[in-house]
C-alpha cells in the first residue's frame, strides 16, 4: 500500500472507530473482582429414552425384540417355515424363545428375519458381533445380513454358518463383516440342518462400539455427548421415570444384572402423542443404570439419577389410586437407598457387590439424586419429605434434588418452590420449553432469586420456536442469550441441561432435540454448538460485567444484547460471552477495569456462531451449515473496540499475561 492510501485508510479507520465509540455499547468488566464459583456441573446432558434415544439409538443393539418378549412376541420379526414360540427359556424374566424345526423338505426353509430399528444400519468392512443363546444337537444355523430392498442378483450381503451343538443353553458368537454399506439391512437366520434348534436373545452389535465394549453404545453418539464436555449427566429421563402407571415406571432394579434377564418395559413415548404413534417402542433396559453410570464416568460428568417418588405421571392420572399411598412408600424409598448403595457401596454390600460383579468394583461416587420429575400439588412434597428424611439419615452428604413442576412459572411453580425450601432440598429442578418471547425476556430470570435457598437445576429447557418446532438457528441463539443470565447467576444456578438429547429422524416424538441421527449418521444441531461453546468456556468464576451499571440481560434499552463474563483460573483467561439478538450489528466497547499496571491482556480469540438465515438448521445431509468460526482478536490496552454482527453469539477470550 502506498503512503497516501495508508494515510487515507488510517483516517477512515479512526473515523469509523470514533463513530463506533460514540454509538457503542460500553460494557465494563470488573476484571479484579473474581466472583462466585461456577460449578463443574454447570452444563451437562439430560438423557431419556424418547425419540428412540436408547433402544434404536445410543444403545448399539441392532436387533429389535431380541428376546421375543414384546407383548406381541414376533413384533419386529418375520417368521417362515416351522417356527414356534416357547416360554420356558433360561432367563426367567424374559422367558420366551423360538424353536426352529425342520420344514420337512430339503428345498423348504425355516427361519426368522429381524427388521431392526427402521432397518439395520451396517457399514462396509466393519465388524458386527452376532450372538445368540441356543440349544440343539448336531445342528447348524445360517446367519445372514441381507439387503432388504435388493434389486440385484442376491439379497445376501454376508453370511456365516454357526454350528449348534449343546443340549443345554449356551451362548454362540460369530463376527459378520459386510462388504457393503446399508442403512436398512435385515438380519436373517435359517435353520440349516435337519432337526430343530432353540434360539433366545438374538443380538447383533457393531464391534466398534464406544470404548469397544460388548453390550456397548453407539460411538458417534457418545462422542457427540462427550464433545460438549458435560459436567453432569441426568438419567434415565423425565416422564419415563414416572410411567403412565406405576407398573410401567422406570424401575432401576430391572435395569441391572445380566442383560438377558432384564425384563422388557413399555416405553410411554410409544403412544403419548397419538399423531406420533410407535407401537414397537419398548425399553429393553439393555442400557440400564450400570451402563448409564459408566457413561457419566467416561464423560467426566457427575451422574444424576432421578427416581420415581411414588407418583405416576400426573398428566395422565388424576385418580389418587394411580399413586402410592403416603404410608406405603417404603419400597420406593428403599429403591433410592439401594441405588446409592449400588453406586457407592462397598463391594461386600448387596448392591455394591452387584456393581462389582458387573465389572466396576470402584464406587461411582454418586453425589446427587433426584426424587420425582414433573410433579405438582401437595401429593408431591408429602411424599418427597419421607425420601428426604430417609436419605439424609443414611447419607447425610447426598445432594437431593426436588422439582418445581412442569412449568417455568405460575401456580404450581409458586406453590412448590416454598415447599422445596421447607424441605431443604439442595437443588430444585426447573423446566422450561418456551417460545422466543419468553427467552428474550428471561435473561434476568435468576437475578433476584433467593441466594440462601436451594440452588437451581435448570433440568430441561429448549427454545420452542412459535410455530417452528425444530432446531433452527434463532432458537439456539436465544438459548445462548438466556444462558448468559444463568452464567451470571452461577451462585444460584448450579446445573443446566438442554432437553431432550437425542432423536432418530424416523422415530421422533418430541422436537427440537440436541442431536439427530439415522441408522448410520448423526448431526449436531446448532443448539449443540451453543452447549458446546458454554461447556468448553465455562470458566471457574463469575466476573461482573455491566453496561450503564446494569447487567446486560436483553432488557429495554439494551439493544437486544445479553452478556456475561467469567474468569478461568487454570488458563488465566477472561471469557466474555455476548449474544446480539437484534437484527443490527452493534458496536461494543469491552473495557476490562481493575487490572494492575503489570497485568496485560493478550492472545485474544473470538468464536462466533451465526447464520444469515434464522430458520437454517444443521441436517444429516448438511451437518455443517451452522458451526462456530474462530479468529484472532487484538486488544489494545485494556479495551476492545469491536462490533458484533446482527443475530450473533460471540465468545471473546483474553489471556492475562
Ligand atoms: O423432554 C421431554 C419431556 O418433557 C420429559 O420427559 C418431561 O420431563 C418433560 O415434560
Amino acid at each position: 500500500m502506498n503512503k497516501h492510501l495508508a494515510f487515507l485508510s488510517a483516517l477512515a479507520l479512526s473515523a469509523g472507530m470514533n463513530l463506533n465509540a460514540q454509538n457503542a455499547n460500553n460494557m465494563v468488566i470488573q476484571a479484579n473482582k473474581i466472583g462466585a464459583e461456577i460449578q463443574p456441573t454447570m452444563y451437562g446432558h439430560f438423557f431419556e429414552d424418547i425419540n428412540y434415544g436408547a433402544d434404536g439409538g445410543l444403545y448399539a443393539e441392532l436387533v429389535k425384540n431380541r428376546s421375543f418378549d414384546f407383548p406381541q412376541n414376533f413384533m419386529g420379526w418375520d417368521i417362515f417355515g416351522k417356527v414356534t414360540l416357547q416360554n420356558d427359556g433360561p432367563f426367567e424374566r424374559n422367558p420366551h424363545y423360538v424353536r426352529l424345526s425342520d420344514p420337512g423338505h430339503a428345498h423348504k426353509r425355516t427361519g426368522i428375519e429381524n427388521e431392526g430399528f427402521f432397518g439395520i444400519g451396517i457399514k462396509a468392512n466393519e465388524k458386527y458381533r452376532f450372538t445368540v443363546w441356543a440349544r440343539g444337537e448336531n445342528q447348524k444355523i445360517k446367519v445372514e445380513l441381507i439387503n432388504n430392498a435388493s434389486m440385484g442378483e442376491t439379497q445376501v450381503i454376508t453370511s456365516q454358518d454357526v454350528a449348534i451343538n449343546s443340549k443345554e443353553w449356551k451362548k454362540y458368537e460369530v463376527i459378520l463383516t459386510p462388504g457393503e454399506t446399508q442403512e436398512k439391512a435385515h438380519l436373517r437366520i435359517f435353520l440349516a440342518s435337519p432337526g430343530s434348534v432353540d434360539l433366545e436373545h438374538v443380538s447383533l452389535f457393531p464391534v466398534d462400539t464406544w470404548k469397544g465394549r460388548e453390550n456397548g453404545l453407539r460411538k458417534d453418539l457418545v462422542q457427540a455427548l462427550a464433545d460438549t464436555k458435560p459436567g453432569v449427566f441426568r438419567f434415565p429421563g423425565g416422564c419415563i421415570v414416572e410411567g403412565t402407571d406405576l407398573a410401567t415406571r422406570y424401575n432401576w432394579k430391572n435395569s441391572v444384572g445380566p442383560v438377558e434377564n432384564r425384563p422388557i418395559n413399555e416405553n410411554r413415548w410409544h403412544y403419548t402423542f397419538p399423531h406420533r404413534f410407535y407401537p414397537d417402542y419398548f425399553q429393553t433396559y439393555g442400557m440400564g443404570f450400570y451402563e448409564l453410570f459408566l457413561l457419566a464416568e467416561d464423560m467426566g460428568a457427575e451422574p444424576l439419577p432421578v427416581l420415581n417418588c411414588g407418583l405416576s405421571c400426573q398428566y395422565q392420572n388424576d385418580d389418587p389410586k394411580a399413586h402410592v399411598p403416603v404410608d406405603q412408600l417404603d419400597s420406593y424409598i428403599q429403591d433410592a437407598l439401594d441405588l446409592i448403595e449400588f453406586a457407592n457401596g462397598d463391594t461386600n454390600t448387596k448392591w455394591g457387590k452387584l456393581r462389582a460383579d458387573m465389572g466396576h468394583p470402584a464406587p461411582f461416587n454418586l453425589k446427587f439424586i433426584g426424587i420425582g420429575n414433573e410433579q405438582w400439588g401437595p401429593e408431591y412434597p408429602e411424599r418427597l419429605k419421607l425420601f428426604v428424611e430417609a436419605i439424609r439419615k443414611a447419607y447425610p452428604d447426598m445432594k437431593i434434588i426436588g422439582s418445581s413442576g412442569p412449568q417455568s412459572e405460575g401456580e404450581d411453580f409458586d406453590y412448590l418452590w416454598p415447599e422445596m425450601k421447607k424441605l431443604k432440598v439442595d437443588l430444585v429442578d426447573e423446566h422450561f420449553y418456551r417460545p422466543e418471547s419468553w427467552f428474550l425476556k428471561s435473561g434476568n430470570r435468576y437475578d433476584n432469586y433467593d441466594r440462601k435457598g436451594p440452588k437451581v437445576f435448570a433440568g430441561e429447557y429448549a427454545c420452542h420456536g412459535d410455530g417452528k418446532k425444530w432446531n433452527h438457528f434463532h432458537a439456539s441463539l436465544l438459548e445462548a442469550a438466556f444462558l448468559t443470565g444463568v452464567e451470571r447467576n452461577a451462585d444460584v444456578v448450579h446445573m443446566a441441561t438442554y432437553a431432550p438429547l437425542l432423536a432418530h429422524v424416523e422415530g421422533w416424538q418430541w422436537r427440537p432435540d440436541l442431536i439427530w441421527f439415522d441408522n448410520l449418521r448423526s448431526v449436531r444441531s446448532c443448539s449443540w454448538y451453543v452447549q458446546s461453546l458454554y461447556g468448553h468456556n465455562k470458566g471457574t468464576n463469575v466476573v461482573p460485567l455491566t453496561m450503564n451499571k446494569q447487567a446486560v440481560s436483553g432488557q429495554e434499552g439494551q439493544n437486544g444484547l445479553f452478556a456475561s463474563a467469567v474468569w478461568d483460573e487454570p488458563t488465566q483467561t477472561y471469557i466474555v460471552k455476548i449474544a446480539n439478538t437484534s437484527d443490527k450489528a452493534q458496536a461494543i466497547n469491552l473495557e476490562f477495569k481493575g487490572l494492575k499496571k503489570s497485568e496485560k491482556l493478550g492472545e485474544g480469540k473470538l468464536i462466533t456462531l451465526h447464520s444469515d438465515n434464522l430458520d437454517a438448521e444443521n441436517t444429516l445431509d448438511n451437518p455443517n451449515t451452522i458451526v462456530p468460526k474462530e479468529s484472532a482478536v487484538n486488544i489494545e490496552g485494556n479495551t476492545l473496540n469491536t462490533e458484533i454482527g446482527a443475530m450473533t453469539f460471540a465468545v471473546y477470550k483474553f489471556k492475562k499475561l
